[in-house]
C-alpha cells in the first residue's frame, strides 16, 4: 500500500515540476512515507531522519530550500510529534491527506514553516489524486479498498488509516484500464482488509470476486492477484472465483496471526484455527495447486508453551508456500498493549527462530518441487547478470533466466533447472 500511495504522491508531484531523484544531495523535496504497524518500522524514521539532518544544514546555508515531509502512517500516529522530535521536518502529512501535498507546499512560506495535517477530510483523496497513472511496470498496484472497521487488538492500522472505505467500481476498472494501457500485465488488487471490498456499482454494492471478474473480462490483462484478506471474509464466492477464472493466480497471502483460538480471541480476530483451515482446504477443493502465504505473530500477550505450539501444528498441516513472521510489538492506543500476560523478550526470540525454522522448511520444499517442471512467469525486472531477466512464477516465486530473445512484460513458458529458498533459475522453453 505505502507503494501504491508513494506512486501516487510522485504523480501529484510531476506536473509541478518534480523528478525522481536518487540521492538526498540533489533533491528539493524528500518524503518517507512510513509505516506505523511494528515499533522498529516507526522507529526508523528517526535515525533517517538524523541521515537526512546534514543536507538540510548544507542547503540552508546555500540559501535553498529543501522541504523534509513525514507521510504515512508514522506520520498519521505522532502528528506534530514529529517536528518536537526532529525539527528539520517541514511538513507532515497523512494517508488520508497526501493528495493535498502540491497545495501545502504551496501554503509553506517563511511566516509559515511547519504545517501538520493528518485530517480524515471530507473530501475523496481517490476523487483528488490524477486520473491518469504513471506507470510503466508489467505489474500494477491498484488500491481498491483502505482502512480497517475489524480492530484486531494488535493492530495500529483502524487508527492510523480510518474506517474501511471501498472505492466505487467503475473508479477502479477506468484505473485498471489505463494501467493496462500502459503495459501493466498483472493487476494487484490492495486493501488493508481487501477481501472486505464492497464498492458501489449503480445502485448496489460489488463484493470482491465480482469486482475480479469484471476485471478478467478487460483485455490485456494476463494476471489478477489481491492483498492483504481476512479469514473471516472469505466469502463462498470468492472461493469459487479461484475456481472460475484462469487469470486469478493459484496463490494466496492470508495471515492466520496463530494457531491458537485462545490467542486469536485475544486477538480479536474472529475465526478459529480450525475455521481458517476449513477455508484453505475449501480453495484446495476449487483449485487443486493454490499455494498460501501468511503472516504471523508470536509472543502475543497471554501465548502459552502450548499455545505457541498450535501455531506450530497448524503450519505443518497447511504448509505454506512462504511467510512472514514477526515478534508481538506493544502499539501504543492498541488493546493488545495493556493485555496481562505479555511475553518476555527472550521467549519471543525462542518462538520465532523455531517458526521461522519451518516455514524456512516448508519455502524450500515448495520451490524445490519445481525443479524439472515448468510453468508461464511474468518477466518484470532486469537481472543483475549479463541477459538475465527476473520474473514471478503463478505462485509468486522470483524466477531467474537467461534470454535475448524475451523482454520485461513477456509471459514465458521456463523450465526450472535450480530452486533455493527465495528463488528459482530456469531455462526458457
Ligand atoms: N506486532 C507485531 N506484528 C504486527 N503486525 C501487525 N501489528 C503487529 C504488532 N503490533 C503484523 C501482522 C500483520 C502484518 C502486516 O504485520 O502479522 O498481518
Ligand atoms: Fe489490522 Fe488486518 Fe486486523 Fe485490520 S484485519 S485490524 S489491518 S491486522
Amino acid at each position: 500500500m505505502n507503494v501504491y500511495d508513494s506512486e501516487r504522491m510522485y504523480e501529484l508531484m510531476k506536473p509541478h515540476g518534480y523528478k525522481i531523484s536518487q540521492n538526498y544531495e540533489e533533491s528539493d523535496l524528500i518524503i518517507l512515507n512510513t509505516c506505523h504497524i511494528r515499533e522498529k518500522a516507526a522507529e526508523k524514521i528517526y535515525s533517517e531522519l538524523g541521515r537526512i539532518a546534514p543536507f538540510k544544514k548544507e542547503s540552508n546555508i546555500k540559501g535553498k530550500q529543501l522541504n523534509i515531509v513525514v507521510a504515512g502512517c508514522v506520520a498519521q500516529a505522532e502528528g506534530k510529534e514529529i517536528i518536537r522530535r526532529q525539527p528539520i521536518v517541514d511538513i507532515v502529512v497523512g494517508p488520508q491527506t497526501y493528495h493535498r501535498l502540491p497545495e501545502i507546499l504551496n501554503r509553506l512560506s517563511n511566516k509559515q514553516r511547519k504545517i501538520v495535517d493528518t485530517e480524515f477530510p471530507i473530501e475523496n483523496k481517490f476523487d483528488e489524486l490524477k486520473k491518469n497513472r504513471i506507470n510503466k511496470n508489467a505489474v500494477a498496484f491498484l488500491s481498491i479498498q483502505e482502512g480497517c472497521d475489524k480492530f484486531c487488538s494488535f493492530c495500529v492500522v483502524p487508527y492510523t488509516r480510518g474506517a474501511e472505505y471501498s472505492r466505487p467500481v467503475l473508479d477502479i476498472i477506468s484505473e485498471a484500464k489505463n494501467l493496462i494501457q500502459q503495459g501493466a500485465k498483472e493487476i494487484c488488487l490492495l486493501g488493508q482488509n481487501v477481501n472486505a471490498y464492497h464498492g458501489l456499482y449503480k445502485n448496489r454494492t460489488m463484493s470482491l470476486s465480482e469486482l475480479i471478474m469484471e476485471i478478467a473480462n478487460l483485455s490485456g490483462v494476463k494476471r489478477i492477484r489481491y492483498m492483504t484478506s481476512h479469514p473471516a471474509d472469505m466469502s463462498e464466492d470468492l472461493i469459487a472465483a479461484h475456481g472460475k477464472v484462469d487469470i486469478l493466480l493459484p496463490y494466496l497471502h492470508l495471515p492466520v496471526q496463530s494457531g491458537d483460538n485462545n490467542v486469536l480471541e485475544f486477538m480479536n480476530r474472529k475465526y478459529t484455527a480450525e475455521s481458517y483451515i476449513k477455508i484453505i482446504n475449501r480453495l484446495r477443493n476449487v483449485r487443486k495447486d493454490m499455494a498460501f502465504s501468511s503472516d504471523f505473530i508470536v509472543g502475543f500477550p497471554g501465548e502459552t508453551k502450548d499455545a505457541f505450539n498450535n501455531t506450530l501444528n497448524l503450519v505443518k498441516e497447511v504448509n505454506y508456500c512462504q511467510a512472514y513472521s514477526f515478534k508481538y510489538s506493544r502499539r501504543p492506543g492498541t488493546p493488545g498493549s495493556v493485555l496481562k500476560g505479555q511475553v518476555a523478550e527472550n521467549i519471543k526470540d525462542e518462538r520465532l527462530s523455531k517458526l521461522q525454522s519451518i516455514l524456512n522448511e516448508q519455502q524450500l520444499n515448495f520451490n524445490s518441487k519445481f525443479i524439472g517442471k515448468s510453468f508461464d512467469v511474468l518477466l518484470e525486472r532486469i537481472g543483475k547478470k549479463d541477459n538475465q531477466l527476473v520474473g514471478k512464477s503463478p505462485y509468486m516465486q522470483a524466477v531467474h533466466v537467461k534470454t535475448k530473445n524475451y523482454k520485461i512484460g513477456d509471459t514465458v513458458k521456463i523450465h526450472i533447472l535450480r530452486a533455493d529458498k527465495n528463488s528459482l533459475e530456469g531455462k526458457c522453453i
